[in-house]
């Protein structure tokens, strides 16, 4: 176990314990085969945190082959289904025992308010694993009456090894939603946590063990997407393949299974998520649940509501609350409690919103707040409000993920579903009215795997969540998640 002490910036007075950087294969905590490392760097200060195992395609394969071990002499899929679930519920002790410890390792690494960390990842993902810890008991085929003299049962049972891909922007919580229904299934795991933040992923992986889930069931194979992340998607002993990242990506996934072995996929890519605000709405309510839907995460979430339609004869007043709103942000070190906003994740990612705001510029629309950076270091951007954005511009079609918000007025209930719906994307949408058959009447028509009313960004480990189109495939979260991680057999038996 390698411990460095990251100097945090700012205000905070103990350093982060940085206890693990290597790569967690069939139980130990091994260096890569090429012996390469690469920098995680901190987003609040452009400064390396640590050196991290760099794996590659020959890692992957032994990490796949600990996982199969694993799986097929079944420490994990032949113990009882009620012991699995108490291992997830330990490990979600363990992950709230750590939580302060874990909170400030996601904010050095990801840039986000510790506030946030500690109010919403942390809870998030303990909940995410004590949800799956109970389904673990309870996941049940059915029988089947049919025809003629046979017993005819389904037994659902675990996919096998599984190939898991995820994004930097809720490193923590994209583990647990990962981690908690293939655990619970009886799957063993191979994960590729993104090269932007790696840390938290590594040091759950160290609680995982303290907890006593068996080695090989989870290993953990930090690096690149090119080199690590491809040669997951190739793999020909990998039976699925869980990604969530860019739309780009998840079809690259698609072909690589496409072109190896066939291996099940499951998909949860990008979006560009309407939220609509009627003049009927509580408007106060929806200038608060509009601004954390746009500005959570400093913009980085797949569901931000990133094209905010809001009814004409209402359209100058929200703007006039939501400026105001706006206006109180606080950017900054994101160990400070005053903060509410931190640093995008990093330079490439900066400079593609950055990008964004240009063209929302030149293309005419109005910017009345934000657009440059702020301060000498970091990645950190003033929150910007884009008026008179029309549905053609770049920033009302296309992903910005930063803290770019377009208001777009609207006249009526037709028009708006038919435009709300005119995107390649499908992941979220949200609506803003009093009035219970509109709410009802939308909810129905918005092609997205989430319509919230009333409210934007509640998650529940119960709810599942994904996209229509090109949003993604499949549902994680809920009972839905299981299927992802579940063959269905038929047995059928002669009487
Ligand atoms: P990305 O899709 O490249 O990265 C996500 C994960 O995929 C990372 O672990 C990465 O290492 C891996 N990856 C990259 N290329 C791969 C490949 N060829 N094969 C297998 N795995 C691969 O996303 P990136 O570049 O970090 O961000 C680009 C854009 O993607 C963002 O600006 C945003 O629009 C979108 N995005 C969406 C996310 C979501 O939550 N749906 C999360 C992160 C990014
Ligand atoms: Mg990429």
């Amino acid at each position: 176990m390698s411990t460095t002490l990251a100097p945090l910036t700012g205000k905070s007075k103990s350093p982060v314990k940085i206890r693990q950087t290597r790569m967690l294969i069939d139980g130990k905590w091994i260096n890569s085969t090429s012996g390469r490392t690469f920098e995680t760097i901190n987003p609040a200060t452009g400064q390396v945190i640590a050196n991290v195992a760099e794996g590659e395609s020959v890692d992957v394969d032994k990490a796949v082959k600990a996982a199969r071990k694993a799986f097929e002499a079944g420490p994990w899929r032949k113990m009882s289904a009620r012991e699995r679930g108490r291992l997830l519920y330990k490990l979600a002790d363990l992950i709230e025992e750590n939580k302060d410890e874990l909170a400030a390792l996601e904010t050095l690494d990801n840039g986000k308010p510790l506030a946030d960390s500690l109010s919403a990842d942390l809870p998030l993902a303990i909940d995410c694993y004590r949800y799956y810890g109970g389904w673990a008991d309870k996941i049940e085929g059915k029988t089947i009456p049919i025809t003629g003299p046979y017993f005819c049962y389904t037994r659902h049972e675990p996919i096998g090894v599984v190939g898991q891909i995820i994004p930097w922007n809720f490193p923590l919580l994209m583990q647990a939603w990962k981690w908690g229904p293939a655990l619970a299934a009886g799957c063993t795991v191979v994960l590729k946590p993104a090269e932007q933040t790696p840390l938290s992923a590594l040091r759950v992986g160290e609680l995982a063990m303290e907890a006593g889930i068996p080695q090989g069931v989870i290993n953990i194979v930090p690096g690149f997407g090119e080199t690590a992340g491809a040669a997951i998607a190739e793999h020909m002993d990998i039976d699925k393949v869980a990604f969530t990242g860019s739309t780009e990506v998840g079809k690259l996934i698609m072909q690589a299974a496409g072109r190896s072995n066939l291996k099940r996929i499951s998909l949860e890519l990008g979006g560009k998520s309407p939220n609509i605000i009627f003049a009927d709405s509580d408007l106060d309510q929806a200038v608060d649940g509009s601004h954390l839907g746009l500005f959570l995460n400093q913009g980085q979430c797949c569901c931000a509501g990133s094209r905010l339609f809001v009814e004409r004869k209402v359209h100058d007043e929200f703007v006039d609350r939501m400026m105001k709103k706006v206006k109180n942000t606080k950017v900054g070190d994101p160990f400070d409690p005053k903060t509410t906003q931190g640093p995008q994740i990093s330079q490439e990612q900066f400079d593609k919103v950055m990008s964004y705001i240009k063209a929302g510029q030149n293309e005419g629309a109005s910017m009345l707040t934000g657009g440059s950076r702020v301060g000498r270091q970091g990645y950190f951007i003033e929150p910007t409000v884009f008026t008179d954005v029309k549905d053609e511009m770049k920033i009302a079609r296309e992903e910005i993920f930063g803290p770019v918000m377009s208001i777009i007025p609207f006249k009526d209930v037709d028009e708006v579903i038919q435009r709300g719906n005119r995107t390649m994307y499908g992941l979220a949408a949200a609506v803003w009215t009093r009035d219970i058959s509109k709410a009802h009447r939308l909810a129905a028509e918005l092609k997205a795997g989430t319509v919230w009313v009333n409210c934007y960004d509640v998650f529940d480990a119960a709810a599942p969540f994904g996209g229509y189109k090109m949003s993604g495939i499949g549902r994680e979260l809920g009972e839905y998640a299981l299927r992802n991680y579940t063959e269905v057999k038929t047995v059928t038996i002669q009487i």
